[in-house]
């Protein structure tokens, strides 16, 4: 099979990498020769990382390197069965990149966009056969993270979505489907995990270590919720934060917090600058938690009674399966358990109740009660 890749950076790159493991014949493009340049370093940098792991011979990392090509025209792209987009997060750019590239392909030429935020109906829009369009959306690093989120817009057909299922099946990747709305599903159903844990520091209950360390040690999380900010960057964890807020129309559920905004303003933006909750210049000492298990508790049931919520009203409104959500959320970001599984697993009457008395404490609607919780929970009813 025939994919162009469009866009060589991070996410390009990658799933150029994915898809020539899986032994597709793969075009990657990109405008800036010196994107495509690093590409190529960066992947047999990788690649040797493998050799040394044993994880694949220098047989396998020949083939990988002979599976892609790096081009410089989007007309080169033109004998695609399958082309991704990776390039910058801008509407009218990527629109016009996808309606010149659909005077290039065949007709049944699957054109699929890797978009982290932006509509899926929108981008299909630009084409002439919009249901040809879907929004294939890798995670990084894509090679490494085995969920991908398939997004049919409004106007994609049931065969290209069947299709585009299939492929990303056969590149060993875990498929979730999810429908065109703001951050599908783990940039949706993840927003607790950081706008609940800076909620909690803004009030005092506790520091950044204590928070990080209740999640980690009574929720299995591998890392704390500051210290995900921090990798991720505060500047882009916050702009992801601020554009959900603003596509649900300011759901107070997803309402951006000042600490963080204050944090990016300052460049403190983590790992990255050298310094964001935390500081990783290079003799700082990491502050201790306050080890109390009392509080550790609390502080892990707020945090994950608020994801669960978030997941429950997600498949209320049916942006996917509860399989695919709880697939989304362990492959996509790596959670220890299935948010749904793990409101099983806490009993839905505990999630309701939890819920219920932050409502009650707070009178805010962020801490309103999924309808579908209430309703299992009426009628006994669980999620698997
Ligand atoms: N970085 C992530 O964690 C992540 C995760 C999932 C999805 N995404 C999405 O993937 C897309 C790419 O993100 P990224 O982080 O790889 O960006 P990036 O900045 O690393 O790479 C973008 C590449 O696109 C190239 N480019 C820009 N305009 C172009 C054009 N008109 N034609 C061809 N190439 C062009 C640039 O030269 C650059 O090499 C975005 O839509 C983003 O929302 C990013």
């Amino acid at each position: 099979m025939n994919v162009g890749i469009i866009g060589s950076g991070t996410m390009g790159s990658g799933i150029a990498q994915v898809a020539a493991t899986a032994g597709c014949q793969v075009k990657l493009y990109d405008t800036n020769q010196a994107a495509l340049d690093k590409a190529k370093v960066a992947l047999e940098k990788i690649l040797n990382r493998l050799i040394e792991k044993g994880r694949i011979d220098a047989g396998e990392k020949a083939r990988i390197q002979s599976n892609i090509s790096y081009v410089d025209t989007l007309k080169d792209l033109s004998d695609s069965n399958l082309t991704i987009e990776a390039i910058i997060e801008n509407l009218d750019i990527k629109k016009k990149v996808f309606s010149e590239l659909e005077s290039y392909v065949a007709d049944d030429c699957i054109i699929a966009s890797n978009t982290s935020s932006l509509s899926i109906a929108s981008i299909a829009a630009s084409l002439l056969k919009p249901e040809r369009c879907i929004g294939i959306h890798f995670f990084n690093p894509a090679p490494l993270m085995k969920l991908v989120e398939v997004i049919p817009a409004i106007q994609t057909s049931k065969e290209v979505l069947d299709k585009s299922v299939q492929i990303i099946s056969d590149w060993k990747k875990t498929v979730a489907v999810a429908k065109d709305t703001p951050g599908f599903i783990v940039n949706r159903v993840a927003r607790p995990f950081y706008g609940e844990a800076l909620r909690i520091y803004e009030e005092g209950i506790a520091d950044f270590t204590t928070i990080d360390w209740s999640l980690k040690t009574i929720g299995g999380f591998r890392m704390g919720p500051f210290e995900l900010m921090d990798f991720i960057g505060n500047d882009v964890n916050y702009t992801v934060t601020e554009t959900v807020f603003t596509a649900f129309y300011f759901d107070s559920r997803y309402k951006p917090a000042f600490t963080q905004k204050r944090f990016a303003e300052a460049g403190y933006l983590g790992r990255k600058s050298g310094k964001g909750y935390y500081d990783y210049s290079e003799n700082a000492t990491k502050p201790s938690p306050i080890e109390d298990e009392v509080l550790a508790e609390k502080i892990f049931n707020r945090v994950l009674v608020m994801l669960i919520n978030e997941a429950a009203d997600a498949l209320f409104l049916n942006i996917a399966s509860a399989q695919d959500i709880d697939n989304a959320m362990t492959k996509g970001v790596n959670y220890p358990k299935g948010l749904l599984a793990w409101a099983d697993e806490k009993g839905i009457d505990w999630c309701v109740s939890e819920l219920d008395a932050l409502y009650n404490e707070y009178h805010e609607d962020r801490y309103r009660c999924s309808p579908l919780l209430r309703k299992m929970n009426r009628e006994h009813k669980t999620f698997f």
